[in-house]
């Protein structure tokens, strides 16, 4: 951990979330708010999301972290936005790839290949093959990600195995559906941490996010520091988690 890095709260592993979804959202309004172009708000994002990294790996027991970096619906934002967040993307993941592998990061793609810069596929799959067999944190760089998208992506794979007869309908279940997902090694998500104020999923991971427990928090992403996250944890850690089960406290015994 770089020195002076904050220590995190004592938790037991119990009350740490083993997958925390992450909205770097907010990057625009916080660069406006001080009169500088949009894009300066996500060249600030780029060392508060290694402080996320570092901040799970202090932690311990956070297992994954999904970054959503470029969503499906992005592609409406101005053609010189969209430009920047595309050269933006491969050059933080070159930036920072042997970093992370330093830090035993293992680095995954979740999202769709059209579209997306080729130049990004590069970098997003020479980050996965540097760091694939490493075995601290996986970080998932959800880039050209939207959920929808993936479920449609995941519907079409599964019914052109169901037309060619290597899929039974019948024997459909939700473990099926999971394994047509961008990683079907993806877990859960326990925590779904959103900075900037705005309270909704916008699309992230909802496969994963059913039972996600949802802290939503004012700062702006560029704001955002590893003592926001070890809050989120800490708030998390408070929660009741029922999974749809409960116990009556006042039945007789
Ligand atoms: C949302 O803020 C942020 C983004 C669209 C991009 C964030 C991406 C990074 C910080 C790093 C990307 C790195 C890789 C490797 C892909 P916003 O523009 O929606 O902010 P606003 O809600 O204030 O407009």
């Amino acid at each position: 951990m770089p020195a002076g890095f904050p220590a995190p709260p004592p938790l037991a592993p119990e009350f740490i979330p083993r997958h925390i979804a992450l909205v770097m959202d907010g990057n625009g309004r916080w660069a406006q708010e001080r009169g500088l172009p949009r894009t300066e708000g996500h060249r600030r994002g780029e060392n508060v999301l290694m402080e996320c990294v570092d901040a799970c790996i202090a932690l311990g027991h956070v297992e994954w972290l999904s970054a959503y970096a470029f969503s499906t619906e992005n592609w409406r934002r101005s053609p010189s936005e969209v430009r920047f967040l595309m050269g933006f993307s491969r050059d933080v993941l070159r930036r920072h790839r042997d970093e992370l592998h330093e830090k035993n990061v293992r680095v995954v793609w979740s999202g769709r290949r059209p579209r997306l810069w080729r130049s990004v596929i590069r970098e997003l799959e020479a980050a996965e093959e540097l760091t694939r067999n490493n075995t601290g944190v996986t970080l998932a760089m959800c880039v050209n990600y939207g959920g929808r998208a993936e479920l449609v992506d995941a519907t079409r794979r599964l019914a052109e195995d169901a037309r060619s007869g290597a899929l039974d309908p019948a024997a459909i279940s939700e473990e099926t559906i999971a394994r047509y997902l961008y990683r079907p090694d993806m877990p859960d998500v326990d925590l779904f941490l959103r900075p900037s104020g705005e309270q909704r999923t916008s699309n992230f991971l909802p496969w994963q996010s059913v039972y996600a427990e949802m802290v939503y928090q004012d700062t702006l992403f560029p704001d955002f520091t590893p003592q926001h996250m070890y809050n989120a944890v800490l708030e998390y850690a408070r929660r009741d988690r029922r999974f749809g089960g409960a116990v009556d406290k006042f039945a007789a015994q």
